[in-house]
C-alpha cells in the first residue's frame, strides 16, 4: 500500500440549493427517503466510509437543516458552513476550503443524492489514489443537463463541459459527470482559488477545476458506473417515490438475500432499521420504522405496521395490526399470538404464548406467559398474571379522578 492510499478522507456536502420543483416548505434534503432525511443518507455514506469529517454546506433552509442534522450525526465530526448567496458548486465548495486539513483526500457529494453506495466511493477514492483527480461518470442515454465528460483522442480525461456550455459535438457525448468526485484537499483549494464564472450560468462551475488539473499536469481519472439510482438526485416528487421504491428494493434484496421470505419485496417498506431471524415470513402491505428485531420463525401477515418492537421467536402477528413501540418499546414473547387488528402501544410487554385479539389495546402493561385478551379490551396500565384471560370489554386504566 502507498503512502497515499491511507490519506484520511473528508467529505463535503453540497446542501444549498432551494428544490424549487419540490414546492415544498420543507428545505429539499431534509424531504423523508425510507424513513431519514434524504442529506441523513449521504452522512451515513460518509460514516461507512470513515470520513474524518463531514461539511455540510447550507444556505436555502440552513437553521432548519443544521438544526436536524446536530443531534443524528453518525460518528463523523460533522461541520456546517453556509453559502449565500448560491453562486454555482464551485462558489459552494469554496465555502468550506477554511475548515478543510490540506492532507486529506476530499470526497464531494450532493445532499440529495442519497442512494451512492460507500464501495462505489471507496472505488472513487481508490482512484483518486492521493495526488489524482478521480471523476465518478456513467454513460447515460439521455444526458440532457449533466456535464459531459470530454476526453481527448488518447482517451484521457481532458474537461466537463456543462450542457449549457455545450457545442453540439460535445452534447453528443453520452459520459456525463455525476456530481462526484475525489480530490486532493491541497490541489483542490489551489484549483478553487482559480475559478472565474465567464459561463453560460454566470456561476462559479465546480467543474472548471479539471481544465487546471490539465493544465497542471495532475492526471484525471474516470471511475465509471452503470448504476445510475446511485447518482440519481432528487428535485422533484416523482423523483423522491422513484428513489424511494430503488431504496426498498435494494433493503428488501438484502433481507431476501439473507433468507427473509417476502410475499412480494415491491410491497414491503422499512423505514429505520430490521433485523431478523432464520425463517421470518413477511406477507404484503407492511411497514416497519425505527428499530425492529423479529427472532427465528416469525410471520408477520398483511397491512401491519410494527415501529419500535422486539418480536420473540414463533411469535404470529395477524393482519392489520399495529404495534406503536415509541419510549419505551414493545415486546412480544415466544410463540405470542397477536391481532388481527390489535394495538400494542408504548410500554407494552408481552411473555410467551400471550393472545392478544381483535381489536384490544394495550399500553403500559405487562402480561404474564399465557395470559389472554381474545377480545374488545383495553389494558393500561396493567400488570396481568400468568394465564389470566382477560375478558370481552374489560378495562383497566390509571385515571384516577383528579384531573
Ligand atoms: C452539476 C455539475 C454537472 C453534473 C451534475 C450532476 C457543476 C457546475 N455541474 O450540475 O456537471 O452533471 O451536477 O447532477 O457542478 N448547490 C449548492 N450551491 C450552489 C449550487 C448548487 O449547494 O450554489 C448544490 C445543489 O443543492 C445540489 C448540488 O450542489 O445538491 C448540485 O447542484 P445542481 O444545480 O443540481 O447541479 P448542476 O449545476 O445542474
Ligand atoms: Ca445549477
Amino acid at each position: 500500500m502507498t503512502q497515499n492510499s491511507v490519506r484520511a478522507l473528508d467529505v463535503v456536502v453540497m446542501a444549498a440549493g432551494k428544490g424549487t420543483r419540490m414546492k415544498s416548505r420543507r428545505p429539499k434534503v431534509l424531504q423523508d427517503l425510507a424513513g431519514q432525511p434524504l442529506v441523513q443518507h449521504v452522512l451515513g455514506t460518509a460514516a461507512k466510509l470513515h470520513a474524518r469529517s463531514a461539511v455540510v454546506i447550507t444556505g436555502h433552509g440552513a437553521d432548519e437543516v443544521e438544526k436536524a442534522l446536530t443531534a443524528r450525526e453518525q460518528g463523523l465530526d460533522l461541520r456546517f458552513v453556509r453559502q449565500e448567496p448560491q453562486l454555482g458548486t464551485g462558489h459552494a465548495v469554496q465555502q468550506a476550503v477554511p475548515v478543510l486539513a490540506d492532507d486529506g483526500v476530499v470526497v464531494v457529494l450532493s445532499g440529495d443524492v442519497p442512494l451512492t453506495q460507500a464501495e462505489t466511493l471507496q472505488a472513487l477514492v481508490s482512484a483518486c489514489d492521493g495526488d489524482r483527480l478521480a471523476l465518478l461518470t456513467l454513460e447515460m442515454d439521455d444526458p440532457t443537463g449533466y456535464g459531459r465528460i470530454v476526453r481527448s483522442p488518447s482517451g484521457s480525461v481532458h474537461a466537463i463541459v456543462e450542457h449549457k456550455d455545450a457545442n453540439e459535438a460535445q452534447r453528443a457525448i453520452r459520459e456525463i459527470y455525476s456530481g462526484i468526485m475525489a480530490v486532493p484537499a491541497r490541489l483542490l483549494k489551489g484549483w478553487l482559488a482559480r475559478l472565474d464564472n465567464r459561463n453560460a450560468q454566470n456561476e462559479y462551475y465546480l467543474t472548471d477545476i479539471v481544465k487546471f488539473a490539465v493544465a497542471d499536469g495532475v492526471q484525471v481519472v474516470a471511475h465509471t458506473i452503470h448504476d445510475a439510482v446511485q447518482v440519481a438526485g432528487v428535485n422533484s416528487p416523482q423523483q423522491l417515490a422513484e428513489l424511494e421504491r430503488a431504496c426498498q428494493m435494494r433493503q428488501a434484496e438484502a433481507l431476501m438475500a439473507a433468507g427473509v421470505r417476502l410475499k412480494d419485496p415491491a410491497r414491503f417498506d422499512v423505514r429505520g432499521e430490521l433485523a431478523c431471524g432464520q425463517d421470518v415470513e413477511i406477507d404484503v402491505n407492511c411497514i416497519f420504522e425505527g428499530r425492529v428485531a423479529l427472532g427465528d420463525g416469525v410471520r408477520i401477515g398483511a397491512h401491519c405496521v410494527l415501529a419500535n418492537c422486539t418480536i420473540a421467536a414463533g411469535a404470529v402477528i395477524h393482519p392489520f395490526t399495529h404495534i406503536d413501540g415509541e419510549k419505551p418499546g414493545v415486546t412480544v414473547g415466544e410463540g405470542a399470538l397477536i391481532g388481527p387488528f390489535a394495538r400494542l402501544r408504548p410500554g407494552a410487554q408481552l411473555g410467551a404464548e400471550v393472545h392478544i385479539g381483535n381489536f384490544v389495546e394495550v399500553k403500559n402493561s405487562t402480561l404474564a406467559k399465557g395470559a389472554k385478551a381474545n377480545h374488545l379490551a383495553y389494558l393500561g396500565d396493567a400488570t396481568v398474571g400468568e394465564r389470566v384471560n382477560y375478558g370481552a370489554g374489560s378495562i383497566t386504566a390509571n385515571y384516577d379522578r383528579s384531573e
